[in-house]
């Protein structure tokens, strides 16, 4: 089974996954890392050089062309669902989590890394907040299309294997 784990920039896919793979004893894949990988050059500077249709593009690639091990939890980016028709892709590819973080509390979290996200890096603390609430509000029509939707403020280790349980 693949697991794909969407949410906002800083919501804590890449926390969670780590650890609900682990639970699961499945593979994890960060997206952004296996782009990273291929490209041989940060998301930031994919971003700069080669501009942000170019990295959706291989976002997109990575995510569609991951076939092996057959069971893992991979977290998307903050955009994977949002673009080229990747949400409905991992829809009908595996199982969708949506971790659903208010935009109070991701900015929070964004303030302390705005510097390594090319979405937000040239957005000032005191705008941060009016941003992330209308690009979630944007985004949120894609993330409600996921399968199952998390609140981080409820997720813990077991989340994942409760959730299985429930719907077994
Ligand atoms: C993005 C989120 C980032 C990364 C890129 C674009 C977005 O991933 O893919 O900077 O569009 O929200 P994280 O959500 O893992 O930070």
């Amino acid at each position: 089974m693949k697991i794909f784990l969407i949410g906002f920039m800083g919501s804590g896919k890449t926390h969670w996954g780590k650890i609900w793979a682990d639970g699961l004893q499945y593979h994890f894949y960060d997206l952004d890392e296996v782009i990273e990988k291929k490209e041989s050059r940060s998301v930031a500077d994919i971003f700069s050089e080669s501009g942000e249709d170019y990295f959706r593009d291989k976002e997109t690639e990575a995510l569609q062309t991951l076939t092996h091990p057959d069971n893992y939890v991979i977290a998307c980016g903050g955009g994977t669902p949002c673009f080229n028709d990747n949400l409905q892709w991992m829809n009908a590819n595996g199982t969708t989590i949506y971790l659903q973080s208010s935009a109070e509390e991701l900015t929070q979290r964004l303030l302390k890394e705005k510097a390594t996200r090319p979405l937000i890096k040239h957005i000032d603390d005191n705008d941060l907040f009016l941003f992330v609430e209308k690009k979630l509000h944007e985004r949120e029509t894609f993330y409600l299309q996921a399968q199952y939707v998390v609140p981080t403020i409820k997720a813990d280790p077991t989340t994942l294997k409760q959730l299985f349980i429930l719907h077994s």
